[in-house]
């Protein structure tokens, strides 16, 4: 499967919530209500680890996808309370989030343990969704750029071009996550458009102009039609909006419309 950008890519992450019927009946609204939508946009659920197996089995026969929210870089072995890429494939995976700002906050996570477990989720075949934003205080010194810059060198430190093409990116300014505070479009665009013009400049033009931008942070549905009218933003990575079947689906609607308007 190869990725495109031709259609809004819409992914729920659903954090540390849902138990697993809660979860069962989450995306059981979520695949009845979206069925006339699946030819339009790609839909992804990042349930919690206990809900993959179980939610997977209710989406296999719709269209959308799965992913999880983390992933270890070793296949198996002696790493109580991980996870393997092998697991999350064997669970119905097609992507994982890498370096979520929260694992990099609570859990310390770096840029070189994002590279490793996106070098690994490749080899595994799942596509690692590579999260990169700033916190506050950086925006306020105006290193937001720098850090950007930073976290995708590291992060993406030995990949070569063909690999770059099966990873989506997510910009995710830190201060927008969980506050209700949303980039303003034009926030969004200069740094999507950074990271694309960086991607551009490392990797070729070919690769950067197919490549999957995402904007993370309090989207919503009455604020998702301006932030991807805007060139470079291809899609949402959608937190606390995403609980909701109603919601997920709007923003999924509103999505689909803006990339209408900017064809
Ligand atoms: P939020 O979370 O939509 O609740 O701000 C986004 C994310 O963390 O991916």
């Amino acid at each position: 499967m190869n990725l495109t950008n031709q259609k809004p890519f819409i992914a729920g992450n659903w954090k540390m919530n849902k138990t697993v019927h809660e979860a069962i009946e989450l995306v059981t609204k979520i695949c009845n209500s979206s069925s006339d939508l699946a030819s339009e946009t790609n839909m992804v659920v990042i349930p919690p680890f206990t809900a993959l197996n179980p939610v997977h089995e209710i989406l296999s026969v719709g269209k959308v996808q799965l992913g999880a929210q983390d992933v270890f870089w070793e296949e198996k072995g002696a790493f109580t309370g991980e996870i393997s890429p092998l697991m999350l494939k064997d669970a119905g995976c097609n992507y994982v989030v890498i370096g979520h700002s929260e694992r990099r906050q609570y859990f310390n996570e770096t840029n070189e343990t994002v590279n490793r477990k996106i070098k690994t989720a490749l080899v595994t075949d799942i596509f690692p969704i590579l999260c990169i934003g700033e916190t506050l205080e950086e925006r306020k010194k105006e290193e937001t750029i720098s850090k950007i810059d930073t976290q995708l060198t590291e992060g993406l430190n030995g990949l070569g071009k063909e690999e770059i093409r099966n990873i989506i990116f997510a910009y995710e300014p830190i201060w927008a996550i969980g506050t209700g505070l949303t980039a303003a479009p034009s926030q969004a665009e200069e740094v999507h458009k950074f990271v694309r013009a960086k991607l551009a400049e490392k990797y070729g033009n070919d690769t950067a102009s197919c490549a999957i931008i995402l904007y993370g942070g309090s989207v919503k549905p009455s604020n998702t039609f301006s932030l991807l009218k805007e060139e470079n933003v291809n899609g949402a990575l959608v937190g606390g909006a995403s609980l909701d079947a109603e919601s997920f689906i709007e923003i999924t609607k509103e999505a689909i419309k803006a990339y209408k308007e900017k064809k």
